[in-house]
Formats: structure tokens, sequence, C-alpha cells
């Protein structure tokens, strides 16, 4: 039943439209919320024997490739905070080319989809030999990876086809969130942070239910970008991982030229190449960069930018000067959770441009679903 397209004309399409019941399968058995406040917490069974030595750590390396790198690099915000533990992103074929180092007071967290990408594995080979505690979050209950780390927590996504990952990214979104609860202590400091952050996991599949509406407005404007050559994505904080993967959508399956851009580096090289003809998405929903992202924006609207905005619902004026931008609103969620709602719209947005242009969505060119050679 899961590997059938339903009503859904390509695999990508469906697996984008069922992420709210993905993500409760995910967050099923795993979030607790009881009668008082003070039951509120998170059981990922397949930590439990690792939890007192993760919190020990020195410091916790994430490692991955392609979407579940991005996926890690969402969720690192939130870790760090819940858990004040240094946190440090590596892809997997980097680590594997600098030799760099990984320690026995390491935690090193393999985050793949499938479970059987050759670079993961050989990263994982590799922590191993240096003694680290190694977590595997793969979406493949047997796989390499799943068999081969210390303990781990399945993504439980249901079975991803195409071969642009859209459901898999944000329901690891959602395991790392979790597992920054799981790591994080229950002090009375941040029990009401947790709890907002319980309450907007439960909440979240609604909040997908509701950013998917948006999909015939994100089919005009892939009818508006149809003919580009190059397309921008400038976001930060919690949502620079969102304009990684947002360019990567676009750039996968599209076969258009994109590119993820971390705000803060704007003035650094990315502004020369700002006119009035190449598109550029800035994500700007709310949270403690937004007005630092409003800076950006009039920047960019001085160089008359063609600028298309991502904002939390209600914030169109003070996201678009003049009033001259394309808005695209989503609803708002606790900050930490914002990328699972930020990437549906780029989601459907490389989705529409790929029918448009006439290519292949589920299986683009030249890319695999799983690559499983070095
Ligand atoms: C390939 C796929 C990507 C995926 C990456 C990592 O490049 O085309 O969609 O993100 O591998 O795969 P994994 O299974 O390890 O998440």
């Amino acid at each position: 039943e899961q590997i059938n397209k339903g009503s859904y004309e390509h695999y990508m399409q469906k697996e984008i439209h069922e992420q709210p019941e993905s993500l409760t399968t995910t967050m099923r058995g795993r979030l607790i919320r009881g009668g008082s406040s003070k039951s509120k917490t998170v059981l990922l069974g397949g930590l439990k024997d690792h939890l007192k030595t993760i919190r020990r750590s020195r410091r916790i390396v994430f490692i991955g490739c392609g979407t579940s790198y991005n996926a890690a690099l969402a969720a690192r915000p939130i870790l760090e905070e819940l858990s004040g533990i240094p946190v440090t992103m590596e892809v997997a074929s980097d680590l594997l080319d600098r030799q760099g180092p990984i320690y026995r007071e390491d935690t090193a967290v393999f985050v793949s989809q499938s479970g059987e990408t050759a670079d993961t594995l050989h990263a994982l080979e590799y922590a191993l030999e240096n003694g680290a505690l190694c977590v595997g979050i793969t979406n493949t209950v047997g796989s390499a990876i799943a068999r081969n780390t210390h303990c781990g927590v399945h993504i439980n996504a249901g079975c991803e086809i195409g071969v642009a990952s859209t459901k898999a990214y944000t329901s690891q979104i959602v395991v790392m969130a979790m597992l920054a609860l799981a790591i994080g202590d229950d002090t009375s400091s941040s029990l009401g942070r947790r709890e907002s952050i319980i309450d907007g996991l439960f909440d979240l599949p609604n909040k997908v239910r509701e950013v998917l509406k948006l999909d015939q407005e994100m089919k005009d404007l892939a009818k508006l970008l149809i003919a580009e050559q190059s397309l921008l994505v400038f976001g930060r904080g919690y949502n620079y991982a969102t304009a990684l993967e947002g360019a990567l959508k676009v750039k996968e399956v599209a076969l258009m030229h994109s590119e993820g851009i971390i705000a803060g580096e704007m003035k650094h090289g990315p502004l020369a190449l700002v006119d009035e003809n190449l598109p550029i998405v800035v994500i700007a929903t709310r949270d403690a960069c937004f007005s630092k992202q409003q800076s950006v924006i009039q920047q960019l609207h001085a160089r008359k930018g063609r600028l298309i905005m991502m904002c939390s619902k209600g914030d169109s004026a003070a996201v678009c000067p003049g009033g001259s931008c394309r808005v695209i609103e989503v609803p708002q969620v606790e900050d930490c959770l914002q990328p699972v709602i930020n990437v549906v719209p780029l989601q459907l947005l490389a989705y529409h441009l790929t029918v448009l242009r006439g290519y292949n969505v589920d299986q683009p060119r030249n890319l695999a679903k799983s690559v499983t050679t070095q």
C-alpha cells in the first residue's frame, strides 16, 4: 500500500502531501503528555541505555550526506541549547578526506534515510575505530547503519521512493528535536521551553496540513520561475538549513541552479549577484533573528532585488518594503520546529517547477536514491 502512488501523479508529490501522517508516525508512542504539565516527556526506547553516556560526552558530531546532513543542521541549534554540549557538523565524505579527529569522548550521530549510504557507512566504521559512541538515525530497519551503530532511533517515516527526500527530512528533524529533549536536563529553568516544544510537536502535523494548502500558490510561483537559470535562497539561524535544503530540492529535481545562502554572509559575496532579474527567496519567519533578517531584506531591496519573501502569517507588511515583493505566508510554530514548516513550500515549488519544465520528478537525471559507492 505504501509504495502505491494512490491518487497522486508522482511519488515525490505523494510524499510531500503525506507529511502530516509521516510526522504523526514518527512521534507515535514517543511523546508523553500526562495530566499534569510536569509529566510531559520524551521516550526514545532505542537510546535509553545510552542517554547517560551521551549526556557526558565532550561533543556531539552529526555526520551525513545530502538532505540528511541538512536535517541535522536544522536540529543543531536546539540540540546545543537543550544539551549545552558543543555540536559539530560533518559531511561524511569530508570527514573521511580529512581523517578529522573523532574521540572516545564523542557521540557521533549518523543520519541517513536509507541507512546504506557508502560515505556515511565508512564514516561510521572510522568513528567506531576511534572509539566514539555511535548513534544511528535512519528510516530503514535492519540497514547497515542501523545494525552497526551502538544505539539509535528509527524515524518511521514510511517507505520513501522519490529520489529527492521530502518526508524523511521533516521526520529526521523531529527525531533530532526529540533527541535534544531526551538529552537535555529537565531543570526548572528549561521546563517552560521544553513544554512549548513538546506542545509544538503534538500540533505540528496540523500545521503541516495548513502549510500544504499553499500547493496552488507554489504552482503559480513555479510558472513565474519556469524559465529562470538560477534561484537563491537566503536563510539564517534555524532556517539556514531550510535555505540549503530548499535550494537542494530545486537543483536535484528541477535541474535549475540554486544556492542556499546563510544570510549573515550576504555582504561577503552574494550581494554582488543581486539585480532586478535574479529571483531570491528570503526566509524571514519570526524568531530571534527576525530583525537581522529585516535589515538583510532592506539591503536586498535597496539593490532592487527580485524578492520572494517567506514570512509568518500576518507579517507581509513587516517583510515587504514598499509592498513590491511576492510573499509566502506560513503558519508560525515554535522556532526550533519552524524548519519543518518552512521547507514544505520549497518542496512544493521544486516539485511544480520540475513538472512544468518537463523533467522526471521521481528519478532525476544522474542521481540515485541510495549512493552505495564512494
Ligand atoms: C542521495 C539521495 C539524497 C540523499 C542522500 C543521502 O544523494 O539522492 O536524496 O539525501 O543520498 O542519503 P541517505 O539515505 O544517507 O539519507
